[in-house]
């Protein structure tokens, strides 16, 4: 990647933006500051609801990603239609994220932002990162397992883009 262009800016939305999206927010930064690659590429994440506006990831995603190393610092935001101006890739942990983002979308070339985190995927069958929000702790450790795979996928996506601008 070029360190003289502009970052790449990803944004990862969930439902509540307090589970899925800001643990794949820190799985990411940590595989891209393990690439040397921080200042090029900006990871952040939001909600399609707002109903968790300005808290904290859940204490029980916390809790697992502490455990893998993963330090989640961001606040809850909702995602809003600037974010197709402002972000580059938007990345949607599921089927219902994906539909409410695209509600959103009116030009193609917004649409075109817009890909199912899945699909960065390589050792997963899942097509969805499923919502945690309900279930037990073994639920917490199954999205960190889809976004460790994930996030080293979407990486690598973007070095081979870069590489053959
Ligand atoms: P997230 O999980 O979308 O991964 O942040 C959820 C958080 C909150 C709710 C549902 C899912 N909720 O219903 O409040």
């Amino acid at each position: 990647m070029d360190p003289a262009s502009s970052p790449t800016r990803i944004l990862f939305v969930c439902l509540g933006n307090i589970c899925r999206s800001p643990a794949a927010e820190a799985v990411m930064r940590s595989v891209v500051t393990k690439a040397g690659l921080a200042s090029q590429i900006e990871v952040s994440s939001a909600g399609t609801i707002g109903y968790h506006v300005g808290a904290r990831p859940d204490q029980r995603m916390r809790a697992a990603a502490t455990s893998r190393g993963y330090q989640l610092e961001s606040r809850a935001r909702k995602f809003v239609p600037e974010d197709f101006e402002s972000q580059d890739l938007i990345i949607t942990m599921d089927e219902e994220n994906r539909n409410a983002v695209l509600g959103q979308a009116h030009a193609a070339s917004h649409k075109a932002k817009v890909w199912p985190f899945c699909k960065f995927c390589r050792h997963h069958q899942e097509t969805e990162v499923p919502d945690p929000y309900y279930g037990g702790p073994e639920g917490f450790e199954r999205v960190l397992d889809l976004l460790e795979d994930g996030c080293q996928g979407l990486l690598d996506h973007l070095e081979l883009e870069k590489a053959e601008e």
